[in-house]
């Protein structure tokens, strides 16, 4: 723990504005990037926290086609539910953008045409994938093929997720457009490439020789890995229309590589922030004494260890990150994250059902952090430790300490007599946790440092349970003083301790033990609120005045968590319907069986609907042999008079039957396209997909 205040930039992975904000993206980025922050914040240092919405890249552009409509209204729509959703969960940002704002298309133009400048690129024509149907060049998310590496077959052109290997769209094996599904031709484009293998020597010596250490190890081992295998260039630039032009000539119609703008997204947020503060943006980026720390998730190591850092040297302004804490993914009900999928705990729906219970989401996702490996969230899991932990450890100390506080004393903090050993034994155990929480915080280890303080309610709690001072009250009065002020620091401790980890509760154990009152009467103190646990002889001097208890934490009932498991469980149909919706082929038919159907054209020569039913239609049919009377279930797809004239196919010797008293003799055939509508059999009408029945 140091005293000398240090600047800091802090920046949390930029979420892509393509879906809202979920519990992995919380547990791996933005839970312990805000712990983090608001620590280094009680440290009294100067803190830049920033993120923004990452608005540009390829999911975004298919979602607005998809959906109908532009990159534009889809970016605004989850911008806005995103920023909103952070500020009510309390995520501490100093400056949330965007990389649609001005600023930073501004900052990643500069960026871009000082390497281009400085001749940091190589520039080349290659050939890349290209979607003849859609008149489009495939990259990153346009296109979907087998990795290279691993073997998964749903890659994507510019990352593996199965393996996290970066790779380039001509890698794929077996590449298909995810736009039209058809496999891409190669044709010529030119494009800016930055060349990595030269970096590599450079990467090898900052990192795998100087970071050994000091790094999460997973981080460390990626990173090596990947420079094993050996660098390549990468091309930095997209033939596309949504992202930011490329600012250079021979650019026209091109834009930046999402990855090359979103991280510095990261500078053009913090320049936001500093114009709106009246502060200068640029030691926070440049002075070699600022400690850059990015919070990302694994599958954005590669980004943030080799090509942004890359980047930032290449462009030679810039300081490099001091480190890069990237956590594991967290899993849900042991089933993978999705966002498509719909399998997620959407942070804006957990606010609403929830209400005011953001820091049991922020307990129970750092209790639980991935940090080292990926890890699962259940329901049961969250229910417990709120109940078993929040409300029976944390919440039953606090609620002693001001319920009897207020009844012995109404509310005054007494004046302790002499300490016994445990007094003093416990008092100096308070004294040395924030040592304890900072060191574990410093190490990013945030589930031993929040461990650590559930320790010190832990030690709360046993005080009192040792001392009883509810049986002492009606036979040592005096003695109830020192144990009541000892457990009045303890309280006092947990307030301030928990901050970073539970801020709502923080500050309204803040309020109830009256700390504005306390910090006035004890102000000039040169320490931290941090140390100050440890330096001053009175947290709380007796005197002082607490206010009236209120719950800190309450009990989840089992209904609220069956309600988010039948959630869970209508996702999971939902789910199942649409990826079952193809019938499994039936019973093999022999030739013989085949050779018994008689399947015939006919032609629809007189229709009607049969009347009181709602499908049934009498369709006469001319099948050459004879003209015939065939009831069919289309009534609710086609009107009569549309049918007549249409040639179809008959199963001509179907055994007869009465459909409401009319003689069905035949079946016409028929299929049912993607939107459900039942269609005469003719697999070139849009919408027919492979695989589809025809009955
Ligand atoms: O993986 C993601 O969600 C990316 N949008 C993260 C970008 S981080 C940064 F570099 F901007
Ligand atoms: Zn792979």
């Amino acid at each position: 723990m140091s005293n000398t205040p240090q600047r800091y930039t802090i920046t949390a992975a930029l979420p892509y504005t393509n879906g809202p904000i979920h519990i992995g993206h919380l547990a791996g980025v933005y839970v312990p990037a805000d712990i983090y922050a608001r620590y280094l914040r009680m440290q009294g240092n100067d803190v830049a926290f920033v993120c923004g919405s990452d608005e540009h890249g390829v999911p975004i552009t298919i979602k607005a086609k998809k959906e109908g409509v532009t990159p534009q209204d889809i970016v605004d729509k989850y911008d806005g539910i995103i920023r909103q959703s952070f500020e009510n969960f309390g995520i501490s940002f100093d400056n949330y953008s965007r990389t649609t704002a001005k600023v930073h298309h501004d900052t990643a133009s500069a960026f871009f045409k000082k390497m281009f400048k400085d001749g940091k690129f190589i520039e080349e024509t290659t050939k890349q994938l290209y979607d003849e149907n859609a008149g489009q060049f495939l990259a990153d998310r346009f296109v979907i093929g087998t990795c290279p590496k691993c073997g998964n077959q749903e890659a994507y052109g510019d990352q593996c997720e199965s393996c996290g290997t970066s790779l380039n769209a001509t890698d794929l094996i077996n590449p298909k457009s995810a736009i039209t599904g058809e496999t891409p031709t190669l044709k010529e484009t030119r494009h800016w490439f930055l060349p990595l293998d030269q970096y590599q020597e450079w990467l090898d010596n900052w990192i795998v020789k100087g970071h050994a250490h000091d790094w999460k190890s997973n981080v460390h081992g990626q990173v090596k890995s990947w420079l094993n295998d050996g660098l390549r260039a990468r091309a930095v630039t997209r033939d596309l229309d949504w992202g930011i032009p490329v600012p250079v000539e021979g650019g026209e119609g091109k834009v930046l590589y999402v990855w090359f703008d979103a991280p510095i997204g990261y500078i053009s947020s913090t320049k936001e922030w500093a114009e709106r503060e009246n502060k200068d943006w640029e030691p926070y980026w440049k002075d070699k004494d600022t400690k850059l720390i990015h919070f990302i998730g694994k599958d954005n190591i590669v980004f943030h260890c080799i090509i942004f850092p890359v980047m930032l040297k290449a462009h030679g302004d810039f300081i490099l990150p001091e480190n890069v804490p990237a956590n594991e993914f967290l899993n849900l009900e042991g089933k993978k994250l999705s966002t498509s999928k719909n399998w997620a705990v959407w942070l804006h729906e957990y606010l609403e059902e929830f209400p005011n219970q953001q820091d049991v989401l922020r307990y129970v996702l750092t209790a639980n952090a991935p940090e080292a490996k990926d890890n699962d969230f259940t329901w049961k899991d969250f229910q417990a430790r709120n109940n078993n932990e929040l409300v029976a450890i944390f919440g039953n100390f606090i609620n002693r300490v001001m319920v009897l506080t207020n009844k012995y004393y109404s509310g005054i903090v007494p004046k302790p007599n002499n300490y016994s050993k445990i007094d003093e034994q416990t008092i100096a155990e308070l004294k040395a946790y924030p040592a304890v929480i900072a060191s574990s915080i410093e190490k990013y280890r945030f589930r031993e440092a929040q461990g650590e303080l559930m320790n010190l309610a832990r030690l709360g709690n046993k005080y009192l349970a040792d001392e009883e001072p509810w049986k002492l009250i009606k036979t040592d009065k005096e003695r109830v003083k020192t144990v009541m002020y000892v457990a009045l620091q303890i309280a006092s401790g947990l307030a301030t301790l928990s901050e970073p980890f539970l801020p709502f509760s923080s500050r309204k154990l803040q309020q109830m033990l009256n700390f504005t009152d306390v910090e006035s009467k004890l102000s000039g103190q040169e320490f931290s609120q941090w140390d100050k646990i440890a330096t001053r002889d009175s947290l709380l001097p007796a005197g002082h005045q607490i206010k009236k208890a209120e719950l800190l934490f309450s009990k989840i009932e089992d209904s609220q968590m069956q309600e988010q498991l039948d959630k869970l469980e209508a996702t999971k149909s939902a789910n199942a319907a649409s990826s079952n919706k193809l019938e499994p082929q039936k019973d093999i038919a022999t030739f013989e069986d085949f050779t018994k159907m008689d399947i015939r054209i006919g032609t629809i020569i007189e229709a009607y609907k049969m009347p009181k039913t709602k499908k049934l239609m009498v369709i006469k049919v001319d099948t050459g042999l004879n003209k015939r009377t065939i009831v069919s279930g289309i009534a609710e797809h086609y009107k009569a008079e549309e049918i007549i004239g249409k040639k179809v196919t008959v199963l001509a010797n179907l055994a007869p039957r009465k459909l409401r008293g009319v003689e069905s003799e035949g079946m016409i055939l028929m299929t049912e396209n993607s939107a459900g509508k039942l269609i005469f059999v003719n697999p070139d009408e849009d919408g027919v997909e492979p695989g589809t029945t025809i009955n």
